[in-house]
């Protein structure tokens, strides 16, 4: 469907409304953010409990996997997935085969941290690179010993991108020998793509810095390596244009997405999918920039994420604000959130204590409704 065809939709849809994309037709659009849970195997290789977390969410529109890196460089945590390689790829086809048998569709989040590593989880010990050297200002690193305090990244030099740009276009290919329904490619958040993005993180004089056309220039890039693989309505792009996670700044953030957002039109993506701004955003600084002036400059189908509820949700699509509509937090919790929404029932708190790593508890043990009969 064409964008303008799911706007003209939009007049009577709401969360539960249909909707299709090059040929996938969502359920409703209720999607399940990408949501980073470090409960990988050996080799970050997803596991038999991860194929179960990921069947019990299938309900979903479509989801989003948790992000997951395009090469051993692009790692920042521990026991967060990858596909890179063949192990990585036999243990996602689990997880597609799962969520299809249900009637899902599911997209690979595409991840390269940069700066967001550690020597500890580089190969041979390196350092972590970036477009600049420029250490994140608080926070640590996450790493097998424990919390450790960032370094100093390498500055990538210019010959060494087109070799990322590779990685990218590598990890979409095998998304798609994994069988995956598309890729969305994560320039949010504040790793490597969105380091890029923003002149708070980027310093660079060549043709990847300096004016927002030059820090853009890596993101379309990445885009255009993975539509080779891909066909272009099933690459989406994740951005977070208010986010300061991981000490993420820009001098003027309405003018650099802006740019980018609006060189997005050529595209034809999935969707825009645009992370909102959130209190702790705003305590560090952040300049709230509203979703309102990406829906005038971008003519595709834009998905929100941050905070949104049923009734949120629902009056930004019925507003024609928005598309589609994402949920993390209330996934972690609710392995049938489009059943409960739709019902208007009570939803599972969940529990901040065992998003990151564990077993499974806190993550294939939250209950779904009793079936009713
Ligand atoms: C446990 C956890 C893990 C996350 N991992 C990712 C991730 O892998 N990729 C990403 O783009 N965002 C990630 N996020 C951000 C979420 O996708 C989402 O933007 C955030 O939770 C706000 O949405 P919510 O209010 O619906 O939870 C993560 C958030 C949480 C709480």
């Amino acid at each position: 469907m064409s964008a303008t065809g799911a706007i003209t939709d939009a007049q009577t849809a709401d969360l539960f409304t249909p909707i299709e994309i090059d040929g996938l037709t969502l359920r409703n659009r209720i999607v399940m953010a990408p949501l980073t849970r470090n409960r990988a195997g050996e080799g970050n290789v997803p596991t038999a409990m991860n194929v179960e977390y990921y069947r019990q969410r299938a309900s979903a529109g479509l989801i989003i996997t948790e992000a997951t890196q395009i090469s051993e460089q692009g790692v920042g945590y521990p026991a967060t997935p990858g596909i890179h390689s063949e192990a990585q790829v036999s243990g996602w086809k689990k997880v597609t085969k799962a969520v299809h048998d249900e009637g899902g569709l599911i997209f690979l989040q595409l991840w390269h941290v940069g700066r967001i590593s550690h020597p500890s989880l580089q190969p041979n010990g390196e350092l972590p690179v970036a477009p600049s050297a420029v250490k994140p200002a608080q926070g640590q690193a996450l790493t097998y010993e424990g919390p450790k305090d960032y370094v100093t990244p390498r500055a990538l030099t210019l010959e060494e991108i087109p070799g990322i740009i590779g990685d990218y276009r590598a990890a979409a290919q095998n998304a798609r020998d994994a069988g995956f329904d598309g890729v969305e490619i994560h320039a949010a958040n504040g790793y490597l793509l969105d380091q890029f993005l923003r002149d708070g993180t980027n310093r660079r004089s060549d043709e990847y810095g300096g004016v927002v056309e030059n820090r853009a220039r890596l993101i379309l890039e990445v885009i255009e390596a993975v539509q080779e693989v891909w066909m272009p309505e099933r690459v989406g792009l994740r951005i977070s244009p208010s986010g300061t996670f991981n000490d993420m700044h820009d001098s003027d953030p309405e003018h650099t997405f802006g740019y980018l957002v609006d060189k997005l039109n050529h595209y034809h993506l999935a969707c825009l999918h645009i992370v909102e701004a959130g209190a702790k955003d705003m305590c560090h600084g952040g300049t709230e920039v509203p979703t309102s002036i990406f829906r005038d400059i971008y003519q595709g189908r834009i998905m929100v994420n941050g905070d949104y509820d049923a009734r949120k949700g629902n009056e930004a699509i019925q507003q024609h604000k928005v598309d589609l509509v994402s949920f993390g937090r209330k996934f972690i919790a609710n392995p049938d959130l489009p059943e409960r929404l739709r019902q208007n029932a009570p939803l599972n708190a969940p529990d901040p204590e065992t998003f990151y790593g564990g077993d499974e508890r806190g993550y294939i043990d939250y209950p779904a409704l009793p079936e009713t009969i």
